[in-house]
């Protein structure tokens, strides 16, 4: 049985994954638009797995006997000056998101739910991996710089961009 304090956090949470959601669904939308197919594809990618985040949530809060709620979400940026912007705005999301699981983290071991604490484990790594992959992107348009050329191939390849190979080039 969950504690109201951790109900309440864990809303708090299912709330941020959404709102992720839509931030990445947004930002693909930009990108399709703008005939970048390759990112486009990412984004929609990365809006799923946070809808599938939020997900995981919502199931361990209503397992649990709490009651997970389906809140109304803060609007979303639709449009960036660049596309560095826009993986720049990712990568500050993914620190906050990071930021977040940790505070909550914190609240389970107060509450002494250490099974709370134990399910929260999953997201620690996979925060961990996404801050990887969002530095490996920053990384790669930091290289390209204003080269067209580069940022064709860079929406060409950036699908094959996954967590492991940007964990493997960027050790922590
Ligand atoms: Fe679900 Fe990207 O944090």
């Amino acid at each position: 049985m969950l504690s109201n304090i951790i109900v309440d956090a864990l809303n708090k949470q299912i709330r941020i994954e959404a709102e992720s959601s839509q931030i990445y669904l947004a930002m693909a939308c930009w990108a399709e638009v703008k005939g970048l197919e390759g990112i486009a594809n990412f984004m929609f990618k990365q809006s799923d797995e946070e809808r599938e985040h939020m997900l995981k949530l919502i199931k361990f809060v209503n397992e649990r006997g709490g009651h997970a709620f389906i809140s109304e979400l803060n609007a979303p940026e639709v449009s960036f000056k660049t596309f560095k912007d826009m993986f720049e705005m990712l990568f500050k999301h993914e620190v906050f998101v990071s930021q977040s699981i940790n505070d909550l983290v914190h609240i389970s071991l107060q509450e002494r739910d250490y099974a709370t604490h134990n399910f929260l484990q999953w997201y620690v790594s996979e925060q961990i991996e996404e801050e990887a992959m969002a530095r490996t992107i920053l990384d790669k348009i930091n290289l390209i710089g204003d080269d067209k050329g580069g940022l064709y191939l860079f929406d060409r390849d950036i699908n094959q961009l996954t967590v492991s190979t940007a964990s493997s080039e960027n050790p922590m």
